[in-house]
């Protein structure tokens, strides 16, 4: 049986660190894993625009030896003929030994995953979660900081949409000691699902307010592809910018991430300050993901993977209306009850 990466979670914080000490290793010694993976093959299903995270992926497999297969536009595929999410999957899972998806709603890699024939790695769910990035942005933190926890990072953008940001602090939430700042205006503030775990947080709407004792500030792009019309991005867009005037303001070895792509939220005057490290970032997430290749190939349990753990209560249906269950009729609607609140399994909202 193989385990699929959906939510960061699937995965224990010590197969995390696994995950990023390989990355180190394959880093410092690239030649050692030329080959390791001749004869298999990734498929990488993207739904939805891609250019680091595809590459990434994409060369990650090249420089192991193996090939890919897949589309990255679906109307050229049979999506465009109505073909479902269950029955694309499962026939490219039957020509592939790994799958990388990105799809534009939440929670379609879970639900792919109910057919696949073999595991598949999340490369972002709709504004959901992107569990790949967060270990290219750990692996930052290990390269660039020299820790894991410790933490003080404040995050700043589209916090309601932006899914790398969600992944992120769930996954920095179990290391010791971090803590976070939430920067963003009242309609793009972090979802409930992911500050309602976590001890110790607090929001901000300037970034003048924070920036003097964070350790990391991760900057995020506006999502207009997920609002509802243009005007409701346009009164979000342009809010925060990172200029040098700001940057004066914080620690001399605080770090700049970013997961690209930059819109305006990061002045190009900020790319030569030795504190801007988004572009490395970028390019550890080549590194880490060879690492998660090398392990999912390689990693086999006995136990099937789990993936509804919950059950189906009659006649409710996910209130998200970007939730998968809206788009692919013959998911099971299955929640996990929350002291009474009904958490959708795919999405994450509570119903
Ligand atoms: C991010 C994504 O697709 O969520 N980009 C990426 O994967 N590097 C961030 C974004 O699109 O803003």
């Amino acid at each position: 049986m193989k385990k699929h990466l959906i939510d960061l979670n699937d995965f224990s914080p010590t197969q995390w660190n696994e995950i990023i000490a390989l990355a180190e290793r394959i880093m410092d010694n690239p030649h050692i894993y030329e080959g390791s993976c001749r004869g298999k093959i990734m498929g990488t299903l993207f739904y939805e625009p891609s250019t680091r995270t595809q590459m990434s992926f994409q060369s990650a497999m090249l420089r192991l030896g193996g090939g890919i297969i897949g589309f990255d536009n679906p109307t050229a595929s049979s999506i465009s003929k109505g073909e479902s999410l269950k029955d694309t999957t499962k026939i490219v899972s039957s020509y592939s030994d790994i799958i990388v998806m990105r799809h534009p709603t939440e929670g379609a890699v879970k639900a792919a995953a109910l057919t696949s024939d073999c595991p598949i790695i999340n490369a972002g769910d709709g504004g959901h979660l992107h569990p790949t990035q967060t270990l290219t942005d750990m692996l930052t933190l290990q390269k660039e900081k020299r820790r894991l926890s410790n933490l003080k990072v404040g995050i700043c953008g589209d916090l309601i949409n932006g899914r790398t940001v969600h992944s992120l602090v769930k996954a920095l939430s179990c290391y010791e000691n971090n803590s976070f700042v939430f920067i963003s205006t009242d309609e793009l503030q972090m979802p409930e699902y992911i500050t309602a775990p976590l001890e110790n947080w607090c929001k901000k709407s300037a970034i003048d307010d924070a920036v003097a004792d964070l350790d990391v500030l991760y900057m995020t792009r506006i999502q207009k592809e997920r609002f509802a019309s243009d005007a409701e991005y346009e009164r979000q867009a342009s809010r925060y910018v990172l200029d040098m005037p700001k940057l004066k303001r914080a620690k001399p070895d605080m770090i700049v991430m970013h997961p690209l792509p930059r819109l305006n939220e990061i002045a190009p005057e900020v790319d030569g300050d030795p504190r801007a490290v988004y572009f490395k970032q970028a390019n550890y997430g080549m590194y880490v993901r060879m690492s998660l290749i090398l392990i999912m190939l390689n990693y086999d349990t006995m136990k099937p993977p789990v993936l509804l753990k919950g059950r189906v209560y009659d006649g409710i249906k996910c209130k998200n209306a970007k939730c998968i269950v809206h788009f692919e009729d013959y998911l099971p609607n299955s929640f996990i009850d929350n002291a009474g609140v009904l958490t959708c399994e795919y999405c994450e909202s509570g119903n």
